[in-house]
């Protein structure tokens, strides 16, 4: 019987010479596939007595597997290989500056969020969140407008089908149930800010069914309307980089703060265009007030030890005043030109430090 040794050197050397994957594919056929040389020889057997037919079947397995060994082995080595080219050929200098002209923008509410957050962050706020699908309950009852309070019918509410237990479910009209959501489930000193989306059955230049808006909220037991005034008044100023911009409380009316106000800015209003500062007329911008006590109980405070003051404001009306941006509906039209001329670029991060922008 001639010796496989020889025939094992050939195999041998032609999977090391494979080139690619498909050579070796070939090549597993030519060898060990249904007509391959290892299956003819593996066929032959049959004829051979039974003692030749042992020593030659298990001379041909070894074979085989080892023929297959170095097949395997060959192939990890290519795919290793190939994958090194590609990784030289793809290689990317991370070192190197980015190119401006291909870099994304931030959206201006996205920009006007982390302006906002930076300022009230300095001043000791940090960022809570509610879900934008609200039980009623939480938009409106706990927030002092019980069923039937006419302010519900001015929040052109978004109304959902029932929750599966009979919760009664909306699309919430305003961030002011995150205050509610807070006191509920934190203790008092309460210090925090919640910008969100918000949802109103409205469509017009200065309406779109979604909108932003963020919400303030402290609580401790010993703040006072003149917190209240100075919160507010630095951040006017900062926000829109006006040191002496005026700022004006005039007394409103909202079911959950007592007393309440609204905030107005300084402005003038020249010939169709609007510049904030020390010019005589007014602009009004946020809601504010001192938590009404109800309130409070019914999100498990006692109102007799805790006060504090809310505020909310819309962040696209801030946005188009700071950044002069005419038409509301145009923030969610996803238009590249816009975004190019109103966005900002990823890595001017508003921080105090530096400039909110620049
Ligand atoms: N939730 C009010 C709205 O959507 C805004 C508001 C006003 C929030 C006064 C407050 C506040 O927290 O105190 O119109």
């Amino acid at each position: 019987m001639d010796s496989l040794d020889g025939l094992k050197a050939e195999l041998l050397a032609a999977v090391t010479a494979a080139a690619d994957g498909a050579a070796l594919e070939e090549f597993r056929v030519a060898a060990l596939g249904k007509k391959g040389r290892i299956t003819g020889l593996m066929k032959q057997l049959g004829s051979l007595d039974p003692e030749a037919r042992k020593e030659r079947g298990a001379a041909l397995n070894q074979l085989k597997d080892d023929i297959a060994a170095a097949l395997d082995a060959r192939q990890t080595a290519l795919r290793a290989a190939a994958l090194a080219a590609r990784l030289e050929a793809e290689r990317i200098d991370v070192s190197l500056p980015i190119r401006p002209e291909v870099t994304g923008r931030i959206h201006p509410i996205s920009q006007t969020i982390d302006e906002l957050t930076a300022i009230f962050a300095d001043m000791g706020f940090s960022v809570a969140q509610g879900p934008d699908i609200e039980d009623d309950f939480n938009n409106f009852t706990a927030l002092n407008i019980p069923p039937e309070h006419p302010a519900r019918q001015m929040h052109d509410t978004f109304y959902l089908p029932d929750a599966a237990d009979g919760t009664k479910r909306v699309l919430r009209t305003h961030t002011s149930p995150v205050q509610v959501r807070t006191m509920r489930s934190v203790k008092p000193p309460i210090r925090i800010i919640a910008p969100g989306r918000t949802f109103r059955s409205d469509y017009d230049m200065t309406h779109t069914p979604m909108f932003h808006q963020v919400e303030g909220l402290v609580i401790d037991e010993a703040t006072h309307m003149g917190h209240l005034k100075g919160c507010l008044i630095e951040f006017c100023r900062a926000f829109f980089d006006v040191d002496d911009l005026p700022v004006r409380f005039r007394p409103s009316f909202f079911p959950f703060t007592e007393p309440s106000a609204e905030v107005d800015i300084g402005c003038a209003r020249e010939r169709g265009t609007l510049k904030l500062g020390n010019y005589g007329d007014w602009l009004e911008i946020l809601g504010c007030g001192m938590v009404h006590p109800k309130v409070l109980e019914m999100s498990g405070i006692d109102s007799t030890r805790y006060q504090g003051f809310a505020f909310g404001m819309g962040i696209e009306r801030i946005a188009m005043l700071k950044y002069g941006i005419p038409d509301l509906r145009t923030f969610f039209e996803a238009d590249l030109r816009w975004l190019k001329h109103y966005g900002f670029v990823p890595l001017d991060v508003p921080n105090l430090a530096q400039g909110l922008t620049r």
